[in-house]
C-alpha cells in the first residue's frame, strides 16, 4: 500500500473508508472526457467532500475587485461552474439511508481501471440495525460519446429478501466549499445557476439552467434501465434545481436491483432551452440505444487504441510504473474530447485554479499528446487560434501589436487580475507558438499549417515585435516581463522569454515562405519577414562572464541569495508567506525557468553550459510550483545526475497520489502528470525535438532495469526501449524514419528493430537544493502480492 492506494501496473485501488481522504481521492478519481468531467464522489451522495461536475468552457463570470484600479487591468474574472450533478444516486435499505458515515463498512473498495475507463466500488454495508447488503457500482464519462456518462448501480441483499429503494437525481446549485486566502483555490459562486426548465417523464428527466452573468445555458437530463423482477414501484418528478426518480423494489433474497443511469450534458451560450434540450435528449438516446456493454465496449477499445500508442512501461519501479499510467490516464481525460475547448491546468477534476488554462496546457500537456495523440494537440491549438480576436484586442489595449494570450483563462480573455505574474508573464505567447511548430513537425499537417498555425505564428511574432527594441549596442531587448519563475517578476531580457521568442520570429518567418498565400492574407511584407529575423538574430542573451552562468534574467545574480538557512520547512511554499517585494529582489526561484531554456532551446546552450547552470541553479530552486521537478529532473538527467533525475522523476509522477503540494483536493496537477512522461521521455529517453527532427540520449538511472515507451510521428509509429547497457528502436507501423541515437542517424524500417549502445558517462556529484528542499531519495517500490 502506499498512500493509500495499492500498487498494481494497470489500476489504482483505494481499500479503506478514510473519510478524511475523501476530497483528495474524488480528484484521483475523476472521470472526464476533456469535455464532461465528474469528481470521484459516491454515489449516495454524502459523506462528500467537494461534489463537482464540470464542462469545459463553462463558466461564471464575476467583477474582478481591485483596491486601486489602474489602466489595462481586466474587469472580470471567469470561475469554472459546479454545474448540475447527474452522479447522485442515493438508496434506502429498508429504511435507513446507506450513509458510510454510519452502520458499518465489512469491505468497501473503489478503483480506477486505467483500460476499461471506469471507476468501481464496492461496498458491503451492514446498516445501524444490522442489514447487510452489497453495493455494486461503475460509472464511465465516455470517451466515444463525448456528452455522456453512465453508471450501473447493483444492490444485493445479504441477509434474505428486503425492500429497496433508490433515488436517482439531477442536482443543481450544490452548496460548495467556502473561500479560502489560498489564490490557488476557486472564487466562491453561491448559486450560480437560475432554473429555466424542469422536465420528467417516465425514467426521464431534464433541468435547463442559465448562469446569471456570463448568460451561457446548460441542459442535463438523465434517463434509466430499472432490471429487477417484481413489486416495483417507480415516479418521477422534477423541479427547479432538481429531478428524482425514485423506484421502490422488494428484492428477493438471491437476486439484486440493477439500475443503469445515462446522464447527458450539453451547453451553449447562443442556443435556446428547446435546442439544448433536444441536443442532450439526442446524445442520451444514442448511448441508450449503444447500451451500458456497448458504451463499456467502446470505452475500452478507445483505451486499447491509446495504449497501444502512448503506454511507458518502467520495470524496477512498480509504484511509478502505476504512476505513470495513473499521469498518462489522467491527461487524456484532460485533453481527449475538449475538441475545441481550452485544456485547465486541473483538468476538469476539480475547481483549484478557478478552471482555468495556463502555458500549462501548450507547454506540459500538448508534447504529450502531439506525440500520442496528435489530433488532440491539434484541437487544442484551435482552441487557442479560436481566441486570437481576444489576445489581439489584449495587445491593442497594452499598445502592442499582434495577438498577446491571456496568463489565464477559461474563453479566451485576460482574468488574472495580478499584473506582475499575469500579464507580464507574455512567454505564454511564445509557448503557444512552440506548441504550434512542434505539433507542425511531428505531422506535416499543412492544412493546419496554412489554416491555423500561419496566423499564429505571425501574431505571436508581431507581438515581440512591438514588445521588444533595439537597443544602442546592437542588441534586440525584451524588457519588463516575466518568465516561467513567479519569484521574479517584471524583469529586463529574461533567457527563456527571450529565446522562446526567438524561435518565435524565426518560425513565423519561415511559415510565411512555406505558405505565401496565408501570410499574404496576414498582411505579412517581406520587409517584416526581414524585420523578425533581424530581432532573432540580435536577441539579447544574458550572461555572466564573471560566474560563467546565465543569469534567468539580467541582474539576477547579482541579488542577494534568499536566506533558505532560516526559513522554516512550515514556510513553503513562499508566495503564502512572505511578501513578494522580497521575493522579487533576491535569487529564490520558485520553478525551473533558466533551467526551462535549457530543455525547451536546448540548442541555444553548450553541454558545458548546461552543467554549470544546472549547478547554479539548483541550490537556489525551491519548487513551489508542481511543474518544477519535471523539468528539473529532464536537465539533471541530460547533464548525468541521473539519480537525482530519478528522484524528481518520483516527485513529478506521485505530486497527486502522494498529495506532496497539499491541495490534490482542488484538482490534479495535470501539468505534472504530463511532466511524469516527460520525463521518461525527455528525461531518460533524452527525447529533443529541435530542428523538425527527432533526438534520443537515453540513459537510465540505476534503480531502473528497463523503461519503453512509444511514440507517433508523422504517419509512423514506432517504440524505443531503453535498459542500462542500450537501446532498441522499432518500427511499428508507417514509412521508414531516421532518429538519432546519441547523435548518430539511426534509419527505422519496418521488421528491422535497431539496437545501440548506450555511451558511457563520467560520474560527477550532483549539486545540493535548497535547505529542506531536496527531493525525497527514491527508492524502487516493487509491489508484493500482499501489498
Ligand atoms: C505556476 C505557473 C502555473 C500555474 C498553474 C503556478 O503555481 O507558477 O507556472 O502555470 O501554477 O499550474
Amino acid at each position: 500500500m502506499s498512500h493509500g492506494f495499492q500498487v498494481a501496473p494497470w489500476e489504482l485501488r483505494w481499500n479503506s473508508l478514510d473519510l478524511d481522504a475523501l476530497e483528495r481521492t474524488e480528484s484521483i478519481f475523476a472521470l472526464s472526457n476533456g469535455h464532461v468531467g465528474m469528481r470521484g464522489t459516491l454515489e449516495e451522495g454524502e459523506p462528500r467532500g467537494l461534489p463537482g461536475t464540470y464542462l469545459n468552457g463553462f463558466y461564471e463570470q464575476h467583477p474582478l475587485p481591485y483596491a486601486e484600479a489602474g489602466y489595462g487591468y481586466p474587469e472580470d474574472g471567469q470561475t469554472v461552474v459546479n454545474v448540475t450533478d447527474g452522479k447522485i444516486i442515493r438508496l434506502l435499505v429498508q429504511d435507513e439511508p446507506l450513509d458510510m458515515r454510519y452502520g458499518r463498512a465489512l469491505e468497501h473498495h473503489r478503483v480506477l481501471d486505467f483500460r476499461s475507463g471506469t471507476l468501481r466500488r464496492d461496498t458491503v454495508w451492514e446498516s445501524p440495525t444490522g442489514r447487510r447488503v452489497r453495493v455494486r457500482s461503475e460509472r464511465l464519462v465516455s470517451f466515444t460519446q463525448r456528452a455522456i456518462a453512465a453508471i450501473r448501480f447493483e444492490v444485493e441483499p445479504l441477509d434474505g429478501g428486503i425492500q429497496l429503494v433508490v433515488q436517482s437525481d439531477l442536482l443543481a446549485n450544490e452548496p460548495v466549499q467556502s473561500a479560502s486566502r489560498d489564490p490557488r483555490v476557486a472564487a466562491t459562486l453561491d448559486a450560480p445557476l437560475v432554473a429555466e426548465d424542469a422536465v420528467a417523464e417516465d425514467f426521464h428527466a431534464a433541468l435547463v439552467h442559465q448562469t446569471r452573468k456570463s448568460q451561457l445555458r446548460v441542459a442535463a437530463a438523465m434517463d434509466h434501465e430499472l432490471d429487477t423482477e417484481d413489486g416495483l414501484r417507480c415516479e418521477i418528478h422534477a423541479e427547479d434545481d432538481l429531478a428524482r426518480l425514485t423506484a421502490a423494489v422488494d428484492v428477493k433474497s438471491g437476486s439484486r436491483l440493477c439500475l443503469t443511469k445515462y446522464v447527458g450534458y450539453g451547453w451553449s451560450a447562443r442556443r435556446s432551452v428547446p435546442a439544448l434540450r433536444a441536443q442532450v435528449d439526442a446524445a442520451l438516446s444514442g448511448a441508450m440505444q449503444t447500451g451500458w456493454d456497448g458504451l463499456l465496449a467502446e470505452q475500452r477499445a478507445y483505451l486499447d487504441d491509446f495504449w497501444a500508442t502512448a503506454d511507458v512501461e518502467i520495470e524496477g519501479d512498480d509504484e511509478l510504473q502505476q504512476a505513470v499510467r495513473f499521469a498518462l490516464f489522467h491527461v487524456l481525460q484532460a485533453g481527449a474530447r475538449g475538441e475545441s475547448r481550452a485544456i485547465p491546468a486541473k483538468g476538469l477534476t476539480g475547481p483549484g485554479y478557478d478552471g482555468h488554462s495556463f502555458w500549462d496546457s501548450e507547454t506540459f500537456v500538448l508534447p504529450v499528446l502531439t506525440y500520442t495523440v496528435p489530433e488532440s494537440a491539434r484541437d487544442a491549438l484551435r482552441w487557442r487560434h479560436s481566441t486570437l480576436d481576444k489576445a489581439r484586442d489584449r495587445a491593442d489595449a497594452l499598445g502592442l501589436a499582434g495577438a498577446a494570450f491571456p496568463w489565464r483563462s477559461i474563453d479566451g480573455a485576460e482574468c488574472s487580475a495580478y499584473w506582475p505574474a499575469g500579464t507580464a508573464a507574455f512567454h505564454v505567447s511564445a509557448d503557444v507558438s512552440d506548441a504550434v511548430v512542434r505539433y507542425l513537425a511531428a505531422t506535416d499537417d499543412t492544412d493546419f499549417e496554412r489554416d491555423y498555425a500561419t496566423e499564429l505564428l505571425v501574431q505571436t511574432a508581431r507581438l515581440w515585435s512591438s514588445l521588444g527594441h533595439h537597443d544602442l549596442h546592437g542588441g534586440f531587448r525584451i524588457d519588463g516581463v516575466t518568465g516561467p519563475d513567479e519569484y521574479s517578476a517584471v524583469v529586463d531580457n529574461n533567457v527563456y522569454t527571450n529565446l522562446m521568442a526567438q524561435r518565435n520570429l524565426r518560425e513565423a518567418a519561415s511559415v510565411c515562405e512555406r505558405q505565401p498565400g496565408a501570410a499574404a492574407g496576414l498582411g505579412v511584407e517581406p520587409s517584416e519577414i526581414a524585420a523578425w529575423r533581424e530581432a532573432a538574430d540580435k536577441m539579447v542573451v544574458p550572461y555572466d562572464e564573471i560566474l560563467g552562468v546565465h543569469p534567468q534574467s539580467e541582474r539576477f545574480t547579482e541579488h542577494a541569495v534568499w536566506d533558505f538557512e532560516n526559513t522554516p520547512q512550515e514556510n513553503y511554499p513562499l508566495l503564502l508567506n512572505y511578501p513578494y517585494f522580497d521575493l522579487y529582489r533576491k535569487q529564490v526561484v520558485k520553478q525551473a525557468d533558466l533551467v526551462m531554456a535549457m530543455y525547451t532551446r536546448g540548442d541555444a546552450f553548450t553541454p558545458e553550459q548546461k552543467v554549470r547552470n544546472v549547478d547554479y541553479y539548483e541550490p537556489l530552486t525551491v519548487r513551489d510550483s508542481s511543474l518544477s521537478a519535471c523539468v528539473q529532473a529532464v536537465l539533471a538527467a541530460e547533464v548525468g545526475y541521473l539519480d537525482l533525475a530519478y528522484d524528481y522523476f518520483a516527485e513529478a509522477a506521485l505530486t497527486d497520489l502522494h498529495d506532496l503540494h497539499a491541495n490534490v483536493r482542488n484538482g490534479l496537477h495535470i501539468a505534472s502528470l504530463a511532466g511524469a512522461w516527460t520525463v521518461a521521455v525527455a528525461g531518460f529517453g533524452g527525447m529533443r525535438d529541435h530542428d523538425r527532427s527527432l533526438a534520443f540520449s537515453p540513459r537510465l538511472p540505476t534503480a531502473l532495469k528497463r523503461l519503453a515507451f512509444r511514440l507517433t510521428y508523422r504517419d509512423s509509429r514506432f517504440a524505443v526501449e531503453i535498459d542500462q547497457a542500450g537501446a532498441g528502436y522499432t518500427l511499428l507501423d508507417g514509412p521508414e524514419l531516421t532518429v538519432r541515437h546519441h547523435g548518430e542517424d539511426v534509419l527505422l524500417t519496418k521488421g528491422n528493430p535497431e539496437w545501440r549502445q548506450i555511451p558511457a558517462i563520467d560520474a560527477r556529484e550532483a549539486p545540493a537544493q535548497p535547505k529542506g528542499r531536496t527531493p525525497r531519495r527514491r527508492t524502487p517500490k516493487v509491489s508484493t502480492p500482499s501489498s
